[in-house]
């Protein structure tokens, strides 16, 4: 694999694409922050990738020229039939989970299409009750620490972060609690690309279309009875597929995000006070992730409608462009224009920005799931500490969505609590 981003381009690619930086790699888990620095330096805002099989794509690294494209989803279409490579794209292509064509989600719906669709779903969280929320992410929290607490040590990871998020948005859409464990092994296989991946996303179809089966004849207090109660003419095929959407593209920035800032926690200095009531905040910490360690780095992306220019390259039609928010969320010339540091605001790019952002009621849901969960675990836990050197955690080798494989830690063994009232 290549590690250095000095290879040039096959010339299939063409000239607009010489010198472009093979999207893979070690550097993208072990110093991301460097490597955008170097790409931004010797490309500029905007740099040709090659993503793998060398298909061609451009990073948009500028803080600017992200906001340009992500506000015009006219131009910058979340349509990825539009894209010129299509002919190139083998059916085993390693990418194919995650730049689809012709899928029927909400992802690459477009126009007044995507805006009903998105009121749809963003209604349906809004009514989310936040205190019943904490409450059921407490509960689960509480669950899973006591499947652990005796023993002195856990994988923060694999035993919590990892758990946590879909128990919740599962018990929120309106499964029950029996359905929770399979869907959370079956969730994780997938998003994991583990070799039961295609078993999990057939176990996490087969119970959202029994769920919402179920919900159309005994309709209750949750997240898809009310989609169903506003549903538009979406068919039921649509609104399976947006709760496919809804469940994995909230479970794993949410497990990213628990496990980024419980990392950054466990390793830096100013928020070692923190475990025991000292000054820098769990809020804090969760900011500063959103910042300069976000959970999603890199999101594909926007197909252009027509020839244009941004940052200054020639962008053909049908050319891909992948959204570089951690590189954004650092460009220099932001840092420099807010005079001061960022960490006090929510400027950054984490959740995407335009029409097809993250609904901002998924954000505050995950917000809370995710806040909860680390507090629950700091309250239970007060003395935790990594169980290993801070330089032997490894990053999951990925130059999209940026977590830890594991966390260890240990801490004084404490008796379970069994499940509240
Ligand atoms: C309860 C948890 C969450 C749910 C249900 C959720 C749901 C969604 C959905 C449905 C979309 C697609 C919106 C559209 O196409 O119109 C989306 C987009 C997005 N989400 Fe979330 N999300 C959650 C948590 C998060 C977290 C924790 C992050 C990052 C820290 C995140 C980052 C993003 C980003 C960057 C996009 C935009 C992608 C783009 O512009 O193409 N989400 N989310």
């Amino acid at each position: 694999m290549t590690t250095e981003p000095s290879t040039t381009a096959p010339s299939t690619t063409g000239d607009a694409f010489a010198g472009a930086v093979p999207f893979s790699g070690p550097r993208f888990h072990v110093e991301p922050a460097e490597l955008y620095r170097e790409l931004r330096r010797d490309h500029g805002a905007v740099a040709p990738v090659l993503l793998d099989g060398d298909v061609p794509a451009w990073l948009v690294l500028g803080y600017r020229e992200l906001l340009h494209v992500t506000n015009d989803p006219v131009l910058f279409s979340r349509d990825s039939d539009l894209w010129n490579q299509w002919d190139r794209i083998p059916g085993d292509w390693p990418l194919l989970p995650m730049i689809g064509r012709k899928q029927p989600s909400i992802l690459y719906t477009v126009g007044e299409r995507h805006r009903q669709r998105a009121a749809m779903m963003s209604h349906a969280m809004e009514a989310v009750d936040p205190f019943e929320l904490r409450r059921t992410a407490e509960r689960y929290a509480d669950r899973l620490i006591d499947s652990f607490c005796a023993r002195g040590r856990a994988d923060l990871l694999a035993e919590f972060a990892m758990l946590l998020p879909v128990r919740v948005l599962a018990r929120l859409y309106g499964f029950t609690d029996e359905q929770g464990p399979a869907l959370v092994k079956a969730i994780n296989d997938l998003v994991d690309s583990t070799e039961d991946a295609i078993a999990g996303q057939t176990h996490v179809f087969t119970a959202m279309a029994e769920l919402l089966e179920l919900k159309k004849e005994r309709p209750g207090p949750d997240v898809v009875s009310r989609m169903l109660a506003d549903r538009y003419d979406f068919s039921d095929d649509e609104i399976v597929q947006d709760m496919m959407v809804m469940t994995v593209a909230g479970h794993q920035p949410t497990a990213d995000w628990i496990g980024n800032s419980l990392r950054l926690m466990l390793t830096d200095d100013r928020f070692a006070a923190s475990f025991s009531g000292g000054r820098h905040s769990v809020g804090q910490a969760m900011n500063e992730v959103l910042w300069e360690d976000t959970p999603t780095q890199n999101i594909a992306g926007r197909w252009a409608s027509r020839d244009t220019r941004v940052g200054g390259r020639q962008i053909r039609a049908g050319d891909l462009l992948i959204l570089g928010f951690a590189a954004a969320n650092a460009d220099p010339q932001v840092h420099l224009e807010g005079g001061g540091p960022t960490h006090g605001n929510n400027a950054f790019f984490s959740f995407g920005h335009g029409e097809h952002r993250c609904p901002f009621p998924a954000q505050e849901i995950a917000e809370v799931i995710a806040r909860t969960g680390i507090e629950v675990l700091l309250d239970r836990l007060p003395d935790i500490d990594l169980a290993v050197a801070p330089e032997t955690l490894v990053r999951r080798a990925s130059p999209w969505l940026r977590g830890m494989t594991r966390l260890p830690v240990r801490f004084t063994p404490t008796p379970a609590l069994g499940d509240r009232p």
